[in-house]
């Protein structure tokens, strides 16, 4: 079951979802996989771009993060594990996700998945549920974040954290 009372997260501008990302980059080990659902154009690729870019630059490196569209998936590696970049939406079938070893680099790799509806079943344990939506303005986009394993309690207390500073809010809070 996934968590009861998810977090709700405003972010005004591509700006506050750059780092989000960013901060969350921090927090990801070998083995976690975040499913990133939302319309075309919700920012998916904007929040993955910005995760890689930041897990990348602190091993000093800096790479172009193209959406991977038509490639199915992109990786990386940040010195420190892989990173799977996953755009599943021209998927046919789940077991082609078998065939791009997507069952392997779940268990050891860093793994951000667009259209995870896609897979059916074959959903990774454990994984951290995002869902991103159009908000009030041109530019605002509202993240809902949904996890049933514990250990993802640890992004409650950094979006807190980023919230007391004000640079997201929790939607409702303004
Ligand atoms: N607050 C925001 N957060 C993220 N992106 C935003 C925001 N406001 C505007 N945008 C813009 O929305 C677009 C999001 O495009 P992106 O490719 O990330 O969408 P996507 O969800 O990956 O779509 P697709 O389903 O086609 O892969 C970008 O042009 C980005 O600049
Ligand atoms: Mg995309």
């Amino acid at each position: 079951m996934l968590a009861r009372s998810p977090l709700r997260l405003q972010l005004p501008d591509p700006g506050t979802t750059q780092r989000l990302a960013t901060a969350f980059a921090t927090l990801f080990e070998p083995g976690d996989t975040l499913l990133l659902e939302g319309s075309v154009g919700s920012g998916k690729t904007a929040f993955c771009r910005a995760f890689i870019q930041a897990r990348l630059a602190s091993a000093g490196r800096m790479e172009d993060v193209p959406s991977p569209t038509f490639t199915l998936v992109q990786t990386y590696d940040d010195g420190l594990c892989d990173i799977w970049h996953a755009d599943l939406y021209r998927l046919l079938d789940p077991n082609e996700a078998l065939e791009l070893g997507l069952e392997e680099a779940f268990d050891d790799a860093i793994c951000l998945v667009e259209w995870p509806d896609r897979l059916g079943d074959a959903l990774p344990r454990g994984a951290l549920h995002a869902h991103l939506e159009q908000g009030a303005e041109d530019d605002s986009r509202i993240l809902t974040l949904r996890w049933d394993d514990a250990k993802w309690q640890k992004l409650a207390s950094a979006t807190a954290g980023l919230c007391q500073t004000g640079q997201i809010a929790q939607v409702g809070d303004d």
